[in-house]
């Protein structure tokens, strides 16, 4: 139990009325004490709230380190790379890429530093010690946003897993013909929805993205994730940036089947049945509008390489033990399934590639036989 968060957001309501969804979100998830991340317990993995593909083995970032490598390569070899992460909660990710790099591509072993831009200083202290063994190998550093880093001039590699589907997110409702926005209200001391008519701000969104008005239809929508693309876009020169996460191209994520929105509450594994029970002790996500981090980042100068679902990009990346040329385990064959069947995350988990001042022949491995992108919401 947390009660604090609880006690603390129900005396909010009592003393300034019900709180926009969004704003409720991020204090569950990012209360400097009691927030579900930020309180520094273990969330992902089978110890933990959910798996992730990183918590399901190194396989995920071995063969990152491969893409990093042919990039690495199609610049020609400059002598310091930049690798850079978010959300990198344990900061296992980071641990398998470097750890990829020093068994298989000794040619970024010395290029290579590392730099994670993490708010929280519990994570902070799990990551400096899953990299502990790392740090006399690689430069390894830490930034609490992405203001404290300055734009780098060299090539940088950025990528994150499951982050922008824990970015707060607002909820509208259409409901007796028009559009409403979920609030947080309380009711004898819990937590309860409360519609709002909807302002122009999310109507405006709803319009953007095309979002059907049919009785009853929920839809997400993410106030900061046009914001920190352009930030990702603005602290690289040239690199690519590999944006991993369950989520959908605009159309199909607003789609008249998907009418009960995205929105999921995890806990133990199991989903549970209301997302504001028992603020700071629950997940709260929803997926990703692919279609924004396409058209904000082109704002942003970053252009789309493409999306592609995990199976088919690590497939691709992972030609050359698939094909024998390389010798894998069982233990590595499970790992790689897991990560590519469609019943796990093979078909769940997309990623996003966008590149900035890249040769206009590289054509990533990860995105081979995949067209451009096409980045309209219609
Ligand atoms: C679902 S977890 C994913 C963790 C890990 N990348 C993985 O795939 O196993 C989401 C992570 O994103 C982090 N996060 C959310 N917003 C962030 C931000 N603005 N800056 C850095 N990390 C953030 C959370 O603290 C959490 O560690």
């Amino acid at each position: 139990m947390n009660p604090s968060l609880s006690k603390e957001l129900a005396q909010k309501i009592r003393d300034s009325g019900p709180i926009r969804f969004d704003l409720f979100m991020q204090s569950a998830l990012y209360h400097p004490q009691h927030g579900f991340y930020s309180s520094g317990y273990t969330r992902t993995g089978i110890h933990g709230d959910f798996l992730t593909p990183v918590s399901a083995g190194p396989v995920l970032g071995q063969l990152l380190a491969r893409q990093v490598d042919e990039w690495h390569a199609a610049l020609g070899r400059p002598p310091s790379i930049c690798l850079m992460e978010q959300g990198a909660d344990r900061g296992l990710l980071a641990a398998d890429i470097l750890n990829a790099m020093i068994t298989h591509h000794p040619k970024l072993r010395g290029a290579t530093q590392l730099h994670l831009l993490e708010p929280s200083p519990a994570l902070t202290d799990l990551q400096r010690n899953t990299l502990r063994s790392l740090q006399g190998l690689f430069p390894i550093h830490w930034h609490q946003d992405s203001e404290s880093f300055s734009p780098h001039e060299i090539p940088c590699f950025f990528y994150s897993c499951e982050l922008v589907d824990s970015f707060p997110v607002r909820i509208a409702r259409h409901r007796q013909g028009v559009w409403h926005e979920l609030f947080v209200s309380l009711e004898n001391d819990r937590f309860v929805w409360l519609d709002q008519p909807a302002l122009s701000d999310i109507l405006n969104e709803l319009h953007r993205w095309s979002v059907p008005s049919m009785e009853g239809f929920s839809a997400e929508i993410r106030p900061t994730a046009g914001t920190w693309i352009r930030s990702v876009a603005h602290l690289i020169q040239q690199g690519l940036v590999l944006t991993m996460d369950y989520g959908l191209p605009s159309p199909d994520l607003y789609h008249p089947s998907r009418s009960a929105g995205t929105l999921v509450a995890m806990r133990e594994h199991r989903h549970t049945s209301d997302p504001l029970q028992d603020p700071g002790n629950q997940d709260l996500t929803a997926h990703v509008n692919y279609t924004e981090l396409m058209q904000e980042g082109e704002k942003g100068g970053l252009r789309c390489l493409g999306l592609t679902d995990f199976s088919q990009a690590l497939t691709r990346l992972a030609e050359p033990i698939l094909s024998g040329k390389e010798k894998c385990s069982e233990k590595w064959i499970r790992n790689f399934q897991h990560l590519t069947h469609p019943g796990f995350f093979g078909k769940t988990h997309q990623i996003l590639v966008q590149g900035k001042n890249l040769p206009e022949s590289f054509h990533p491995s990860i995105l081979k036989s995949i067209s451009a992108c096409t980045n309209s919401s219609g």
